[in-house]
Parts: C-alpha cells; structure tokens; sequence
C-alpha cells in the first residue's frame, strides 16, 4: 500500500503595504490591498509534512511538535476542507487517481525560528498548510488559486504563495473570488534587496492582528480615508517603484505606510500601541542615517517597517546593510558584545568589530540614546534577503512524520 505523505516549506513575508481590517471576518477579505516582500527561506521557514490514509481516525495537527485543536468550522479546519474540495473535483476529473479525498490527514509543522522572537508565523505557517496539501493531493492549481485558501487561514499567508515581491489585491466580490495573491516581481528581479530584522525585547503580549484591526475597523475614521485615498494610490506607485528597482520611492512609500498603519492603531478607540521607545529609536537612526545620505547628494538608503509589534524590519540594499548593521550594533551595544548577529553574507572583515566602525560622517548620534539595560535593547538581528517561494522538499530526508504518522 502506498503512503500518501508531502513536505514542503514556505516563507514568511512582511508588508511594505499593510494589511489593516477585513471587509469579511470569516472569508477574510481586507479592506485594502496589500504588497510585501517575501523573504529568504534559507534564513526563515516554516516546513510542513502532510500525511492522508484511511487508517486515520480524524484530521490531526501538530505545531513544533505540540498538538493543536483543529476547532470545527476555526481556520484550521477551513482550509483543510477547502483542499479536500479540490482534491475531490480533481478525483471527478481524472476518475483514475485514487481516492484519497475522503482520508483523514494528519500535519506537523515546525518554524526554524523561535515563536518567542515575536515573528509572525501565522503567514508562513498557512501558506505551507496550503502548499503542502496541494503537493500531497498532487492539485494542478496555481499559487494565486492556493492563495485564496491560506487567505482564509490568515489574510497575511496568502501572500507567502509567491516568492519576491508580492501584491494581495483586496478584490470586491463577496464570495471573495477575487481576493488573491499575485506577484508584482521575481526575487531574482531584485535581488540586492536585503532585509534586517531588529528583535525587540518585548515582556508583556500586545493585542494579537485579528482583534486590533477588527476594532480599528469600528472604531478608526481615519481608517477610512486610508481605505479610499491612500492604499489604492501607493499600491500603484510602489508596483511601479518596484519594476523600475527605484529604492527611494519603494523606501518613502514602505515607511510612510508603516507609519499610517500605527496611525490608524494610534486612531482606534481605545488606542492600540505596537511600537515601543526601542522602535521609536530606530526610527529616529534610519531617518538620520537617510538624511546624511540625501544632504551628500545620495538617494535613501534604508527603509523601517513596523508589524502589530515592537520589532523593526529594515529594507535595504545590501550594498549598505553593513553600515546599517553597524549602526543598530552601536546603538543597542550588548547586542555586539554578546554576538547575536551573525554575519552570513560576512560583511565584517577578521579586524573590523561590529557596532564599533565609525558611523557616517555628519551623522548626528544624538538621535537616539545608547541602550544600556537588555530591556529597552535589540535581541536578536537577523540579516536575510527577498526569496523565493514555497519549496517541496524530499520528504524521505525532511518529513515531520514517523511511520506511525505522528511527529519525529
Ligand atoms: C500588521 O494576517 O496576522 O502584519 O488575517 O487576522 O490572521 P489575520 O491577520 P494577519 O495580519 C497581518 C497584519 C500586519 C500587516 C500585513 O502583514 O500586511
């Protein structure tokens, strides 16, 4: 008897463009489109390992080796059935492909980063529920076609279907057919394009995406504006700054956007605070570090964007990340001195010291303080790049299942 078991990985993805509200809480449909970069799987993953068989008694899930409730009619369970549904139409139109539709499945999953470093893994987590399903049911659809099932899992994960540069756009139709993924670029399109993620130290738990925009929503009118005025003119313009590789247009739009998502949480009744005085810091040194560049006749070099949390991701060409590295080390100094960098695209020569190279002439280190406690520090950095998207690995090397069909 065959087995019928796929693995795969897919990437996570952050938004230059926000996602912020649903039209539809249950399809999740958004109330604007959205457009982010995905980001390099060598460095961030989630690896999913799908199994279906006729022994199974009922669908079963495993997040890094822990169960997990599917919850009847929950996210989990929409998606799984959606697949099945595909999986049953492709049965009805090949009537010689087994029939493996009505099986139970059973799913493990595991992110090579630590939930506690505050990254969202809902996006990566969906998207390769979806792509490995798809891979097991041996499914023809494209990404986009999978996208409007992770959107049903969570809005964000349907843009990890595609690597590179990706636009969800929002569609109008209720039944949400036209609320999918497409991709704007190829990474390869732009490579150089590289991206630092600050790890801020964050004790308590802030309001999770789902209920913060679900009140923005209701309560933010400036959401409204944002909506109608703003989104649908950026998402023009950064397609366009993306295709013509212009940096300085992709890094205006890129933080003014993520400033007007933590407006309209700022304009939300009660208020919602994601960034913290370590982010605010952050800010202040990218804007320092751009303004240097401009008045010496160059162009923007970095670009912050903030997600529902205190953790900066910076975009930047690589040409300038050791520069930027070398700024955030020399701000947040225990950073350097316990070594939670490390240096994979070896930016740093034997000799040179992380966070102790000289900052740019004219920069005005007073735009920030120093840190010098671990709470108001960075905790991590972690230096990738735009990426491909979801891979199928070997599973008889990568699989998550043992032969009794539960986690390794
Ligand atoms: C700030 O996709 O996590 O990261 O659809 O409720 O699961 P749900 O929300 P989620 O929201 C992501 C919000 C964001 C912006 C973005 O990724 O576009």
């Amino acid at each position: 008897m065959s087995t019928y078991q796929a693995t795969v990985s897919a990437p996570v993805n952050i938004a230059c463009i926000k996602y912020w509200g649903k039209r539809d809480t249950k399809l999740i449909l958004p109330t604007n489109s959205s457009l982010s970069v995905t980001l390099d799987q060598d460095h961030l993953r989630s690896t999913t390992s799908a199994r279906c068989d006729p022994g199974f008694e009922k669908d079963a899930l495993w997040l890094n080796g822990k169960e997990d409730e599917i919850k009847p009619g929950g996210r989990l369970a929409t998606c799984i059935t959606e697949m099945k549904k595909l999986r049953k139409e492709y049965e009805d139109q090949n009537p010689n492909e087994p029939k493996i539709s009505g099986y139970s499945v059973r799913i493990a999953s595991e992110n090579n980063f630590p939930t506690a470093a505050g990254l969202a893994s809902s996006a990566s987590g969906f998207a390769a529920l979806v792509y490995a399903l798809a891979t097991l049911y041996k499914l023809p659809s494209s990404p986009s076609q999978l996208s409007l099932i992770a959107r049903q899992g969570s809005g964000s994960a349907c843009r990890s279907l595609f690597g590179g540069f990706v636009a969800w756009e929002m569609g109008t139709s209720v039944t949400g057919t036209d609320s999918f993924a497409v991709q704007v670029a190829p990474a390869e399109h732009w490579s150089d394009m590289h991206a630092l993620i600050c790890v801020v130290s964050d004790a308590k738990k802030g309001t999770s995406s789902t209920s913060g925009m679900q009140r923005t929503v209701e309560t933010s009118e400036l959401l409204q504006w944002r909506i109608k005025e703003v989104v649908p003119k950026r998402m023009k313009e950064m397609q366009k700054a993306i295709l013509d590789k212009d940096f300085d247009t992709f890094a205006t739009i890129t933080m003014r956007d993520s400033n007007q998502f933590h407006a309209v949480a700022l304009d939300t009744d009660p208020p919602i605070f994601y960034m913290n005085d370590t982010s605010r810091a952050i800010v202040a040194m990218v804007t320092e570090l751009n303004r240097v560049s401009v008045e010496n006749g160059g162009g923007l070099k970095a670009a912050y964007t903030y997600d529902a949390g205190p953790n900066a991701v910076i975009y930047a060409r690589e040409k300038d990340m050791k520069e930027i590295v070398n700024m955030v080390c020399h701000y947040f100094p225990l950073l350097a001195s316990t070594q939670p960098y490390e240096d994979r695209f070896k930016l740093f020569s034997a000799g040179e010291k992380v966070g102790e190279m000289p900052l740019p002439a004219g920069f005005n280190e007073g735009v920030a303080k120093v840190a010098n406690d671990a709470a108001s520090s960075v905790s991590r950095l972690i230096h990738t790049r735009v990426g491909g998207g979801p891979r199928v690995l070997d599973d008889s090397k990568e699989g998550l299942l043992d032969a009794q069909g539960v986690p390794r």
